[in-house]
């Protein structure tokens, strides 16, 4: 335990060494620890990681023991010599083809959202994303800079996708939305949230509705085999007409968006909402009073420095929602990284 001195002190030097954890976790994957050890047929030594991903001795025992005390991988001692394997978290959802792997997540976050991070007190200083001093982006047009090569986008689409297989599952099952028989994802990205749709309500179709170059990107690279319940829509959700539906779904939309570019785009899906339908929206709720959960805080710092956005309470997002027309608006907390907002006409 020690005095109250020794905790503040071991506090501090735990939040000042955080990124160190991260960039633990983030060379792991970019070296390509997890993959190799995942097609490995065992266990295998530090000098022999060393040698198939060409990398230094030193450096891989350091980074592999650092990666034993994170949990993220486990050692044996066999015959006197120290051999590492993927623990179930790694092999689970860090290694490429683990049944949930969320790599591209963390490559996205090694690359971009760091660097992004790294111009933090500028953010706050100035109130605005940091795309110009991280990349040299201007980002006067959000979405042209994230986008803002074909590898970048590809990377985004990937990694954002990632989450849905392990908590898709329970945003889209926190309401019954069977009543709902046509859904449109705005903003669906890769169609991957609408997977996880029709896998759970077999009745419904869902529209995939986004920006041509990733309707593009999503047709070219992502599968789609015996999907017949899924299509997708080429437009802009600020301009274009939107699909006509009985449930539209914003997952991850609002919070890249101030409130007045929100509410526009409410009024928009208001117009087009067919009688008795709605919207389901799905962020990470922050706390009536704004000051928790700390991820979810954590997620709207992300948000300064990487859109135009914030995440909101339950409260922030029902003033979005009356307003534009949905006045009948209920909030459940999944227990997970995102809840669900579900706005009737
Ligand atoms: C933060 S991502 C969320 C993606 C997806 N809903 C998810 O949760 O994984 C925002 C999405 O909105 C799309 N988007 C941004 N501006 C748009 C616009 N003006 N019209 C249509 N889609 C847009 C982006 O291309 C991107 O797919």
């Amino acid at each position: 335990m020690g005095s109250p001195e020794d905790q503040a002190y071991r506090l501090l030097t735990e939040h000042c060494n955080g990124f160190m954890v991260s960039q633990v976790l983030f060379a792991a994957c970019e070296l390509g620890v997890f993959d190799l050890l995942a097609e490995a047929p065992g266990p295998l030594a530090s000098a022999e990681v060393a040698a198939r991903l060409a990398s230094s001795p030193r450096g891989t025992e350091q980074l592999l023991d650092a990666c034993v005390s994170l949990k993220l991988l486990h050692v044996d001692v066999r015959r006197g010599e120290a051999v590492y394997g993927n623990t179930e978290l790694a092999s689970t959802y860090l290694a490429r083809t683990g049944p949930r792997s969320q790599q591209n997540m963390v490559l996205y976050m090694a690359r971009t959202t760091y660097a992004c991070w790294g111009h933090l007190a500028g953010a706050v200083r100035e109130g605005r994303n940091q795309y110009l001093k991280a990349f040299g982006a201007p980002a006067e047009q959000l979405f042209t800079a994230i986008y803002r090569s074909e590898a970048e986008q590809l990377l985004f689409m990937r990694g954002l996708q990632e989450v849905w297989s392990v908590c898709g599952g329970s945003v889209l099952a926190a309401f019954d939305l069977s009543p709902f028989p046509l859904i449109c994802d705005l903003g669906g990205c890769s169609g991957a949230l609408a997977k996880e749709c029709v896998a759970l309500y077999p009745a419904c179709h869902v529209t995939v509705f986004d920006i041509p170059e990733v309707v593009q990107m999503a047709e070219k690279h992502f599968s789609f085999a015996g999907e017949e319940r899924i299509s997708f829509r080429e437009g802009d959700f600020f301009k274009d007409p939107l699909p006509h539906a009985d449930l539209y779904i914003l997952a991850r939309v609002l919070h890249d968006w101030g409130d007045e570019k929100c509410s526009q785009l409410l009024a928009r899906i208001h117009h087009a909402c067919k009688a008795g339908g709605g919207v389901l929206v799905i962020e990470s709720l922050l706390d009536a009073d704004g000051r928790g959960p700390l991820t979810t805080q954590l997620y709207s710092l992300n948000m300064l420095v990487q859109t135009e956005g914030r995440e909101r309470t339950a409260a922030q997002y029902r003033a979005l929602l009356a307003p534009a027309g949905f006045p009948r608006v209920q909030c459940r907390r999944t227990g997970g990284t995102y809840d669900a907002v579900l706005a009737r006409k």
